[in-house]
């Protein structure tokens, strides 16, 4: 039954199209797919999948497999979560029998209570005790559409809540899992009393938490819900759940501050508008958004913070890919403000008129200095600004701001791009400090490693199974890791049992469960353009065999030194005479 499903979900979802959703970027290569990693950072593509193989494999992490396994990674999603989830996306009824597990169990009673809080909420400020928080919210101009659209609500005075959530059977563990209570020395407290609920909504519609305004003056003037199973916050932007089809119909999202700019601007009609809960922007985010566009305008308060957040989220989005601009509002409106008083026409034609993010960068750095600029002055601008063109991954953009900057600055190309390169080495030295500080990061050798010649036979015999009687002479010893050389052994057994399979790929990847990554990349590696399966295998088996002979040979050796001269046992020698031979062969 299990499998049954698996294989309707393949056969129904082209993985192509699913990863699109969260990888706009893939591109035809050849009969694959490419892009950047949407689980790594990198410059230029080894992301690969193959609807024909229904896999993808990234030549950089090492990340591959099915549209399951994608969807589970990058949703971070179980097994099951992510079969119910593709299975709905297919139209295809599935109802699981299993039980769910503990943690499945603790993120659905979450779910359940958080929907039942935003519920609550909305209810009490569309009640007659919602009044006052009503004027407060026409007050700052949102229309009554506008709070049902978003669900926006009112938490009730301390105790209220719980005892309404209780009736409905929810207990105190499940309020504290959510994140709306608290337990003190003076028993559970809620956590939000009094507040303008603003329901946080991930981009698949589940609601992760919530975001509380103080109705007026006070401190503080946001309570943002703690962390939870659900709630990580820097994995979330505000209003993404309904700003997401507007972003890829603008091909441009608009990355604000706040809750309420938020809002003002999906009221006036720009929906492609979404916020950080807050916190300041991660690569997380930057992930997030290029799922939907590789465009994004940060708009900023035109302050010393504003402009410091706006630059250096500006970098992270940009580091990830994204084309970055930079706009900022005159009169010191913050966007909600702005939008309502000048509408939609005038908001958008200020981003329209938004900065290149090189530009935004060196009128700032223009502005920190003295006029006209000292020879020093220039050199310390030109530092600073090739740390900007550094994080750009786009080769012919990056030449570009060379450009730019060589031009704005009244100086030669090739010295910026000289001071391109310097800042390039240092900051690849502190990376690589860093990459030995952290092991869980990719090293480079990793990253630009070409495959081996075992992973190109494996390959090879994968996609000639007819062929693989030419490496029968090959032993473990020939492998260079036990890994490959079960994955090697498995191919054979798999290829014997069904002689006829054409899924060969699969049927070793579900013996082999724990090798699936390797054997979805296997699947995935190009073959050379004049490939001829019996001359290539055959010649590759033959070198992997000549380099097993030697390694042995060398070991061998090794073992009659440790004898001496004239000691050597006859056993020994016997071997050692046979590789010789062995390896004569292969040399004529
Ligand atoms: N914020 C927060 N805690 C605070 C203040 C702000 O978490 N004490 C976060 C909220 O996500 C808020 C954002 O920072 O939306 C931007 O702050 P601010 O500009 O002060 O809030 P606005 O959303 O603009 O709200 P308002 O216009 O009502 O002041
Ligand atoms: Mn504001």
């Amino acid at each position: 039954m299990k499998t049954d499903i698996v294989e309707q979900i393949k056969d129904r979802l082209d993985i192509v199209e699913f990863i699109r959703q969260y990888v706009p970027g893939l591109k035809r290569a050849g009969k694959t797919y490419k892009a950047c990693c949407p689980f790594h950072q990198e410059k230029t593509p080894s992301f690969t999948c193959s609807s024909e193989k229904g896999l993808f494999y990234c030549f950089g992490c090492q990340e591959g497999g099915d549209v399951i396994a994608f969807l589970m990674k990058i949703e971070n999603l179980s097994f099951r979560e992510a079969l119910e989830r593709l299975a709905d996306q297919a139209g295809i009824e599935y109802q699981p029998v299993q039980t769910l597990t503990g943690e499945e169990q603790r993120r659905a009673n979450v779910r359940k209570v958080l929907d039942f809080a935003r519920g609550y909420y909305h209810k009490n400020l569309m009640s007659r005790a919602g009044e006052h928080a009503r004027a407060y919210v026409k007050g700052r101009s949102l229309t009554r559409e506008t709070c049902e659209h978003f669900e926006l609500g009112l938490s009730p005075a301390q105790g209220v809540f719980t005892s309404a959530a209780k009736q409905s059977g929810y207990t105190e563990a499940d309020l504290k899992d959510a994140g709306l209570c608290i337990q003190t020395e003076y028993g559970l407290r809620e956590y939000f009393r009094n507040r303008l609920m603003f329901p946080i909504i991930n981009q698949r519609g589940d609601t992760v938490g919530f975001g509380g305004r103080i109705l007026g003056e006070g401190e503080p003037k946001y309570l943002n819900s703690p962390e939870t199973i659900l709630f990580t916050k820097s994995h979330v932007l505000y209003g993404l759940n309904f700003a997401g089809p507007a972003i890829r119909k603008a091909d441009r999202a608009v990355l604000l501050e706040g809750y309420m700019d938020v809002i003002g601007c999906h009221q006036a009609g720009v929906a492609y508008t979404v916020a950080p809960l807050g916190t300041s922007l991660t690569a997380e985010h930057a992930k997030l958004l290029k799922r939907y566009t590789q465009n994004v305008i940060v708009l900023f308060d035109p302050d010393e913070a504003g402009l410091k957040a706006a630059l250096r989220g500006a970098l992270i989005l940009t580091e990830e890919g994204i084309f970055v601009k930079v706009a900022s509002l005159p009169d010191g409106l913050d966007p909600d403000e702005y939008i309502a008083q000048y509408g939609k026409e005038k908001f958008e034609s200020i981003l329209d008129h938004a900065q290149e993010l090189i530009a935004f960068h060196l009128q700032r750095q223009i502005d920190l200095h003295p006029q006209p600029l000292s020879a020093q002055d220039k050199t310390s601008i030109v530092t600073e600004l090739t740390q900007t063109i550094a994080k750009q991954p786009d080769g012919i953009v990056r030449r570009e701001w060379v450009k730019y900057v060589a031009e704005h600055l009244g100086l030669d190309e090739q010295l910026v791009l000289q001071r391109l390169a310097q800042t390039e080495k240092s900051a690849a030295l502190s990376n690589r400090y860093q990459a030995a500080r952290q092991p869980a990061v990719i090293n480079a050798a990793q990253v630009s490693r070409t495959p081996s010649a075992e992973e190109d036979l494996l390959s090879w015999i994968l996609k000639s199974p007819q062929h693989i009687v030419l490496c029968s002479e090959l032993t473990a010893e020939d492998f260079s890791s036990p890994a490959l050389w079960q994955i090697f052994q498995t191919i054979i057994k798999a290829h014997m049992e069904n002689p006829q399979a054409e899924n060969l790929t699969e049927l070793t990847a579900q013996a082999l469960p724990q090798q699936k990554h390797e054997i979805a990349k296997l699947a995935l590696l190009s073959v050379p353009d004049d490939f001829n399966p019996a001359r290539d295998i055959a010649a590759c088996a033959a070198k992997l065999e000549q380099a097993g002979i030697q390694k042995k040979l060398q070991a061998v050796t090794r073992q009659m030194k440790t004898y001496g001269t004239g000691n050597v046992p006859p056993d020994v020698f016997q071997t050692y005479m046979q590789l010789q031979r062995k390896l004569k062969q292969y040399r004529s």
